[in-house]
């Protein structure tokens, strides 16, 4: 039964748009067609997005069957005002399809990080070599912000230290830049114990330089070129030995022994989650779809090839489980 199957394998409803009528089918629970009988048939959540004549709007059996679907947990996304497709002016127009998503996914993520702080590190670090040169790596910064996006859609204030990449800041995300590891390891240190979450997305150099030449070094004055580099500081590792300290979540980045190399890291660094990702050509760095493999100390769970979007809002969904569980633990 066709309206049965779909009932069941909606995660969600939409009905965008949504006609006066539509929503008077939907108060009274009609089924003489298949969206009505498929809305009735099903106990997934449902979003309607009103469009119409701002007279039928405004109209008082309209704002009954909206009360009414209100009444039933029914989300009601607008309507926005404006020039609407009759010519009048007013209330009904449809909610532009972008704010349509974006509201679509606070209600679908949890907004348990109202009044939580996060801070997030994104991107690569440049470590200088000389004035012209620097040793870097491939992070695009993409995850990274695709994490600071999820965690102010689920209501956090949120905060973004980014080492060099080109995209632009998520709008209502604090974000500041750095270069070099130490420059990041500074701006994380300055007031960690400000928050609640610190999610290190960034692929920090663990090697620099020790000495920065002053000038550009000249070809022709070495047959072969030998670069003494000392370690950086561990930027999560210090956070993980602060005494008051946040939730705290690593990334893991391997080419091989994923599992493992994981597994030790989240042990060794003292972390309460690490998110593994293959990378190498083409895989994890730079690209649009990755997937991770999520540890935490009793369990973990893969979060299988999505957009670097979705996974950041299914990694914030499993961040909120593992750090309310913690928090409870803490307060019995
Ligand atoms: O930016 P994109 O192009 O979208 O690519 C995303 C990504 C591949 C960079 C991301 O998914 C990722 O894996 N980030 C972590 C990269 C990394 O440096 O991993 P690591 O295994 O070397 O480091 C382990 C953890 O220690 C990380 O949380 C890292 O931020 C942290 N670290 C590392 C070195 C250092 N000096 N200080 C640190 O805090």
């Amino acid at each position: 039964m066709g309206h049965i199957t779909l009932a069941r394998w909606a995660d969600w409803i939409v009905i965008a748009p949504a006609s006066a009528d539509s929503i008077a089918r939907l108060v009274q629970g009609r089924t003489d067609d298949l969206l009505a009988a498929l809305c009735l048939a099903s106990e997934s959540p449902l979003a309607v997005v009103p469009a119409m004549n701002n007279k039928m709007w405004s109209n008082q059996a309209t704002q009954d069957n909206i009360n009414i679907l209100q009444s039933r947990n029914i989300h009601i996304i607008g309507p926005a005002s404006g020039i609407q497709a009759c010519g009048e002016l007013g209330e009904g127009r449809l909610v532009e399809t972008e704010d349509i998503v974006t509201e679509l996914v606070c209600l679908m993520v949890p907004t348990k990080l109202q009044g939580k702080r996060v801070l997030i590190t994104a991107g690569p670090t440049y470590e200088p070599i000389d004035p012209v040169r620097f040793i870097g790596n491939r992070s695009s910064g993409k995850m990274g912000f695709a994490v600071a996006k999820a965690a102010l859609e689920a209501g956090a204030e949120v905060s973004l230290i980014s080492g060099p990449v080109h995209l632009s800041t998520p709008s209502g995300v604090n974000r500041v830049n750095v270069e070099t590891a130490q420059q990041m390891y500074d701006a994380v240190m300055e007031d960690i114990e400000q928050f609640d979450i610190f999610i290190a997305c960034a692929a920090i150099a663990d090697y620099k330089p020790e000495q920065v030449k002053n000038n550009k070094i000249k070809k022709t004055q070495h047959s072969d070129l030998k670069l003494n580099l000392l370690p950086t500081k561990d930027i999560v590792s210090t956070v993980a030995q602060q005494k008051i300290k946040p939730f705290i979540v690593g990334f893991a980045a391997e080419t091989e022994n994923v599992t493992d190399y994981a597994k030790q890291k989240l042990q060794d660094k003292k972390l309460d989650m690490i998110a593994a990702n293959r990378v190498g050509e083409k895989i994890g760095f730079a690209v649009d779809d990755n997937s991770l493999h999520v540890f935490w100390p009793s369990g973990s769970q893969v979060l299988p090839l999505a957009p670097k979007t979705q996974l950041a809002r299914d990694l914030m969904t499993l961040i909120i489980e593992r750090y309310d569980a913690k928090d409870s633990t803490k307060n019995s």
